[in-house]
């Protein structure tokens, strides 16, 4: 059985949807365990009510990002993870900790990438004026929010949105997609060409049009 850390900072609703999709053996690995910066961080609790160890590596005990990350690395490496998965994991990782984990660390940030890479998505579509926002699945690269995409989900931005119910409606998006993209990841199924990321079909089967129903993150098995 393939395992899965995952990192987060806050709620971990994106590690519900993970755990969601493992109890219905739909995401091709079991967690071995879930670490967070923050020790207040709701999601520690949802680790552990669903048996998973949830571990705390406080950013503020440690004097630079590289101690940080390196006691990072130490608690991750102690469960030999096949990847390494962000889920609102909320710090600036360093190019070290970044290459250590090259092709088998993702993340999930709530924008249509390469738009709103950083901090308070949301409130800047809402500012910009876009009609479409989403959420995007992207390997992780030293450069923040910019590595090659998994998968993205479009949402509508209507005109009575406000930050909340855009999160809301980008929220729901992104627990649709992580599940899947991890999956994918897990079944060896992505394979990088350049920025590109390509998805074969499922061992055996034919290609298929893969998620027609995640708005713009149609995906097409060669
Ligand atoms: C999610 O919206 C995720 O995309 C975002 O933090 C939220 C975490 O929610 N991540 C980032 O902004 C990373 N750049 P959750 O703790 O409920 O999963």
């Amino acid at each position: 059985m393939k395992k899965l850390v995952v990192l987060i900072s806050g709620q971990g609703s994106n590690l519900e949807a993970l755990i969601a999709a493992r109890d219905a053996g739909g995401l091709g690995a079991g967690i071995a365990a879930v670490i967070s910066n923050r020790p207040q961080a709701p999601g520690l609790e949802k680790a552990a009510a669903a048996g998973i160890p949830a571990v705390v590596v406080d950013h503020r005990d440690y004097p630079d990002r590289e101690a940080f990350d390196a006691a990072l690395a130490e608690r991750i490496d102690a469960h030999a993870p096949d990847a390494v998965v962000l889920a609102g994991f909320m710090r600036i990782l360093t190019d070290g900790f970044v290459r250590r984990y090259e092709g088998r660390m993702v993340n999930i940030h709530p924008s249509l990438l390469p738009a709103f890479p950083g901090l308070n998505t949301h409130q800047r579509a809402l500012g910009e004026g876009v009609r479409i926002h989403g959420c995007t699945v992207h390997f992780v690269t030293p450069e923040l929010d910019h590595g090659p995409t998994i998968i993205q989900a479009a949402v509508p931005v209507f005109d009575d949105d406000d930050e909340e119910t855009l999160a809301a409606r980008v929220l729901e998006a992104e627990h649709r997609i992580y599940p899947l993209a991890v999956r994918w990841l897990m079944e060896g199924r992505l394979r990088l060409e350049g920025r590109r990321v390509r998805l074969s079909a499922p061992a055996g089967e034919p290609a298929v049009l893969i998620a027609p129903a995640i708005g713009s993150g149609v995906c097409r098995a060669p």
